[in-house]
């Protein structure tokens, strides 16, 4: 079967495309990171006591939807304590040689910080227990009975790890962490403030009801906010005076095909299933995404969490179920609409 790609415009995980657009986009210090305040007092916190203590901060667990915080996050805790940042993710650390070399390599106080966690194998995970722990490297030196294991001391740095997917993560290294930070969905009116953030960066003229009218229709999501004022932007130049107002942020978002509170195709076709094929659920996600030919990762990712978010899907035991929310917002208030119930 083919399976289908998300509509590149929607997709929250960063594409090479969002590279240049994030770097420039991406806030350097805690005060310009709009939202997610309580996390952020957290922080503050964290990185105030271990200043005060002169040691490194305490290894740290980000996890939220993608394009939501959690890089930026990362690089704004080593530009605000003033050290260095390693980046590395679980898929391309391969072997527990190469998460060795980075970790002899760090110096004191050093940020590693290991994008997607969920991701990394297993054995290379076991290499971090006492990294984590003792900052101590074990290493076996050759092979069978006359294998010895020598104890390296590393310095003290500090981990970061990221994830989309906390529930796939073993508890030993969940526990390892000494603080676990959940990022949630934004807010519109935050939202909006990115986009004028963004606007104002980027030198793009917008009114704050074209600001509004993208913050609405961006998935609560910063990345893909910063995506689509980009795509109106374009729209708003070849068919306009170059000004996004709020009837041009609509125009473009509506030939983009996303809808008033920012579904794209590929929601919409996931509800459609759930209601008109299996009656409204319950129903499994491995079935789901077999009948609508949408990867199941992707589904779990990024389309489920903001269903949920939204209230149009509930997960019980037996699966997923569309809600009267759902129904409301499809236009299919007419019971013939829709097949059962
Ligand atoms: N709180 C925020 N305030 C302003 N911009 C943000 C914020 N969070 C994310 N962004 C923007 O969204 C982009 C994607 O964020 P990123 O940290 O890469 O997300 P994640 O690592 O969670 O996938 C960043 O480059 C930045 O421009
Ligand atoms: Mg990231």
């Amino acid at each position: 079967m083919i399976k289908n790609t998300t509509p590149k415009i929607i997709a929250p995980e960063e594409k090479q495309e969002d590279k240049a657009l994030d770097f420039t986009l991406r806030p350097q210090k805690l005060n310009e990171f709009i939202g997610q305040n309580k996390l952020k007092e957290n922080l503050k916190i964290l990185i105030q006591a271990a200043k005060q203590r002169q040691e490194q901060i305490d290894h740290l667990l980000l996890y939220g939807p993608p394009g939501t915080g959690k890089t930026t996050l990362a690089n704004i805790i080593s530009c605000e304590t003033n050290v260095n940042i390693r980046v590395t993710s679980g898929p391309a650390l391969e072997k527990a040689g190469d998460l060795a070399a980075i970790l002899t390599n760090l110096k004191d106080n050093d940020i590693l910080f290991i994008d997607e966690i969920h991701r990394m194998n297993k054995n290379i995970e076991e290499v971090l227990y006492p990294a984590m722990e003792d900052y101590s490297l074990d290493i076996v030196l050759g092979k069978g009975p006359s294998a010895k294991t020598v104890r390296l001391d590393l310095p003290k740095f500090t981990l970061i790890g990221a994830t989309t997917r906390i529930g796939l993560l073993s508890s030993p290294l969940r526990d390892r962490f000494g603080a676990i930070y959940h990022l949630d969905f934004y807010q519109d009116n935050e939202l909006e403030k990115i986009v004028t953030r963004s606007a104002k960066i980027l030198n793009i003229k917008i009114e704050e009801l074209g600001s509004q009218e993208i913050a609405k229709r961006s998935r609560k999501t910063p990345r893909i906010a910063n995506r689509l004022l980009k795509r109106v932007r374009d729209f708003s130049q070849v068919k306009s005076n170059g000004i996004i107002t709020q009837e041009i942020a609509k125009q473009a978002l509506d030939l983009l095909e996303i809808d008033s509170l920012g579904l794209d195709a590929v929601d919409r076709k996931i509800l459609m299933t759930i209601i008109q094929k299996f009656n409204g659920g319950p129903v499994g996600i491995k079935t789901i995404s077999q009948s609508t030919a949408e990867e199941q990762d992707t589904l779990e990712e990024v389309v489920e969490p903001f269903l949920l978010q939204l209230g149009f899907i509930n997960r019980t035991a037996k699966g997923r179920e569309t809600t009267n929310l759902a129904y409301q917002h499809l236009g299919l208030t007419n019971l013939k609409d829709w097949s059962g119930k």
